[in-house]
């Protein structure tokens, strides 16, 4: 079930050398492109990145948290379009959790790296780093990197015993 999925799901930041195949992407594109989005709008692009030179350039789009990606064999760019869609942001976030889980499905490992109101490590704004160094045109913001690749790590499971079922309430807060 769904649970033991989210269970078992856990950022993985170290990769094996070995390569994500085309049919193992084009189903990760798969589980993206189905997610639900506002008014069925889908205001949101995909960039499939696989050339090393590439993916080690945008493992500096950020000042902390996206050097370990110059080890990843692949990457997914979530681009939203905020002239298309006032809630871009959430519809973007759906697609790119759906990456994050299809990729525990498939066995493979993930981590999402935030873009978005991020500093790239020589100091200029994330999504400005990764817009020029993917031709990205203006029009499209950078929501996050999906980094992937085969896990080269292991994470202990999250237990449901420490949920912090105290944010939970039912009906009204008490
Ligand atoms: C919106 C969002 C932004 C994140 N940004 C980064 C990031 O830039 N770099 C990184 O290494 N991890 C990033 N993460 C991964 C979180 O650090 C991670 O999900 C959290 O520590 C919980 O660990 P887990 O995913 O193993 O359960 C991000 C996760 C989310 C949901």
């Amino acid at each position: 079930m769904l649970r033991d999925l989210l269970q078992q799901r856990r950022s993985i930041r170290s990769f094996t050398d070995a390569p994500v195949s085309k049919e193992t992407i084009d189903i990760l594109l798969q589980c993206a492109l189905l997610s639900p989005s506002s008014r069925s709008i889908r205001p949101w692009e995909f960039i499939v990145v696989d050339e090393p030179e590439l993916i080690r350039k945008l493992s500096r789009a950020k000042e902390h948290g996206s050097a370990f990606m110059a080890g990843a064999p692949a990457a997914i760019v979530v681009a939203g379009l905020p002239e298309v869609s006032d809630v871009w942001i959430e519809d973007s976030a759906i697609a790119a959790s759906n990456l994050l889980l299809a990729a525990e499905d498939l066995g493979l490992g993930a981590c999402w790296i935030q873009i978005r109101l991020r500093t790239s490590a020589d100091g200029g704004s994330s999504e400005e780093y990764v817009r020029e160094t993917l031709n990205i045109p203006a029009s499209r913001s950078v929501e996050a990197v999906i980094a992937l690749g085969h896990p080269n790590q292991r994470m202990s499971q999250c237990s449901l015993d420490n949920l912090e079922w105290q944010k939970v309430s039912y009906n009204r807060r008490p």
